[in-house]
């Protein structure tokens, strides 16, 4: 019998979803499925190719046309491979952010992704964080979150995050960013970003990833929504 325990997270970037869904996958032993890095990677590709990111016919042809692995190491870490290629580092950076939106709108693009994360969360066994993953990748999954918090938080933490990689960025210049990217996600035409109605939503502003774990742990405890 399939027993589907799978846990959906969603919600805008930098509001702590992938913290959070490592930090929950470690302490129940799930898979921890990081689908926007799977995104990143394909639009690594693209960028690195040159492609016209508008052509969306040449972007659904490069999804089919790539294999993307996500991969944890013996010490734990969560490693992105594209074709063979470990992009770990590389699909963080500013320029992949800037454009990622773009691949990831493309119906045909969505249309593999979605095959791949699903076959990945066949065990039941998964915390799958992205935008669409309550509302379409894995509607029936059993407990789902959308994670969100002020937009001036969400990009103080991108900040912080990418100055501590040294890479050079203003504060202003990330915010922009993650508004631009939370707008083309949001008004998208296939699978935009929205809650679940059944989503449990948490504000995390001012929370800690330890207070927002207990608080989905309460409610994976409880039941979900069943
Ligand atoms: O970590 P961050 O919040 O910056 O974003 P991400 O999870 O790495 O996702 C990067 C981008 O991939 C998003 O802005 C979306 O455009 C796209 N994405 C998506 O369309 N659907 C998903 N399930 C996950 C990500």
């Amino acid at each position: 019998m399939e027993s589907n325990g799978n846990i959906a997270i969603d919600g805008p970037a930098g509001a702590g979803k992938s913290t959070i869904a490592r930090l929950l996958a470690e302490r129940l032993n799930y898979l921890y499925i990081d689908t926007g890095a799977m995104y990143r990677a394909l639009a690594w590709k693209a960028l690195r190719k040159g492609l016209d990111l508008t052509d969306e016919s040449g972007l659904s042809r490069l999804a089919e046309d790539t294999e993307i692995m996500l991969r944890v190491d013996p010490e734990g870490k969560n490693l992105v491979y594209c074709d063979h290629v470990d992009v770990t580092e590389d699909i963080r950076l500013p320029e992949v952010s800037r454009n990622v939106s773009l691949v990831a709108k493309v119906p045909g693009v969505r249309r593999r992704m979605v095959e791949l994360q699903r076959r990945m969360a066949s065990s039941g066994r998964v915390v799958m964080d992205g935008r669409d993953i309550g509302t379409h990748v894995l509607p029936d999954a059993p407990y789902k979150f959308f994670l969100t918090a002020s937009l001036d938080e969400r990009a103080r933490r991108r900040f912080m995050e990418l100055k501590q990689q040294g890479h050079a960025v203003t504060l202003d210049e990330v915010k922009e960013e993650i508004r631009m990217r939370d707008h083309t996600d949001a008004k998208r035409e296939v699978a935009p970003l929205v809650q679940a109605p059944e989503a449990m939503l948490i504000d995390t502003t001012g929370l800690s990833p330890e207070e927002v774990i207990r608080m989905i742990l309460a409610r994976c405890h409880g039941g979900g929504k069943h």
